[in-house]
């Protein structure tokens, strides 16, 4: 494990922090691997429900260490995935929900993540950018094609060809952020939220998640594998408990399922 990242389990919420205040969060090897093992860990892990991404004051990430870059650059598609690819791999294979706190600079990957978290937060001190061009290197991720399909490609050429950094208003109104706080109320609203995820049916959870990131079918295909996923949860211990709640007049109680 790194020691430029912290990871700690709040009941079953894992928080991943970048902690590496002094080189505003730069992510070096060592961090992605740690990062990636983390995720790993929470995604097999039967207790850890939710997972929360964070950042430290005023600093989410300033992005990949410039220098790691130089001196060990990633070499995609190599027998041995490289540190960043685990990570980003571990982030977008997970299937519990990942929530990112963003207070502050958000940098080249520290924006590419954010696309493939589930709920994104910002404090409203919070900024946004992806240097790429102007680092004389290419979008990264997927960010090409999720960015555009997001906010279409004019907008997204806004930040991923001039590079621009867009605060955390502009941001939300591109439909990049869930929602912003004021900088002083960002983790515990973050908190609140990851309680709410954790408290609900796990597998509904997971259900819900995975269809929302299938890709490229019709919306024919679609609503015939909803309707799979529908009639399997049905059948499953965890409806049970939110019918018969409902009934009883009592909130659910999900914490016996994985
Ligand atoms: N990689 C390596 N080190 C980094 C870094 C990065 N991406 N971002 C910041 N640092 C280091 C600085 O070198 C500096 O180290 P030092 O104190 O040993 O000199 C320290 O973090 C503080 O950064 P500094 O530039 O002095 O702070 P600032 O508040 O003036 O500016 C940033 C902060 C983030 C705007 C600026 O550091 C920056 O532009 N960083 C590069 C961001 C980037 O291009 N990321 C890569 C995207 S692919």
């Amino acid at each position: 494990m790194s020691e430029h990242i912290s990871v700690t389990d709040e009941g079953p919420i894992r928080i991943i922090r970048f902690d590496r205040a002094d080189k505003k969060n730069a992510i070096t090897r060592a961090m992605y691997a740690g990062m990636a093992d983390a995720l790993n860990e929470a995604d097999a892990s039967a207790s850890i429900r939710c997972v929360v991404i964070a950042g430290s004051p005023g600093t989410f990430t300033a992005g990949n260490d410039l220098m790691d870059f130089m001196s060990a650059p990633p070499e995609f598609g190599a027998d041995e995935a490289p540190p960043v690819q685990r990570f980003m791999q571990a982030l977008m294979g997970c299937s519990r929900p990942v929530i990112a706190a963003v207070d502050g600079l958000a940098i080249g990957i520290g924006v590419t993540l954010l696309l493939h978290c589930d709920l994104v937060y910002a404090s409203d001190r919070s900024s946004f950018k992806t240097p790429f061009v102007d680092l004389a290197l290419a979008p990264e991720f997927g960010s090409s094609a999720i960015l555009p399909g997001l906010v279409g490609r004019a907008v997204a050429s806004d930040l991923l060809l001039l590079g621009s950094a867009w605060d955390a208003k502009k941001a939300a109104a591109n439909g990049l952020l869930t929602g912003v706080f004021p900088t002083g109320d960002l983790e515990h609203e973050v908190m609140d939220r990851a309680k709410a995820l954790a408290a609900k049916a796990p597998g509904a959870v997971r259900a819900a998640k995975a269809l929302m990131r299938l890709e490229g079918d019709r919306i024919e295909d679609r609503i015939l594998t909803e309707g799979r996923e529908f009639s399997r949860l049905l059948q499953s211990e965890e409806f049970k408990e939110a019918a018969t709640a409902f009934m009883e007049r009592r909130p659910p109680d999900f914490s016996r399922f994985g």
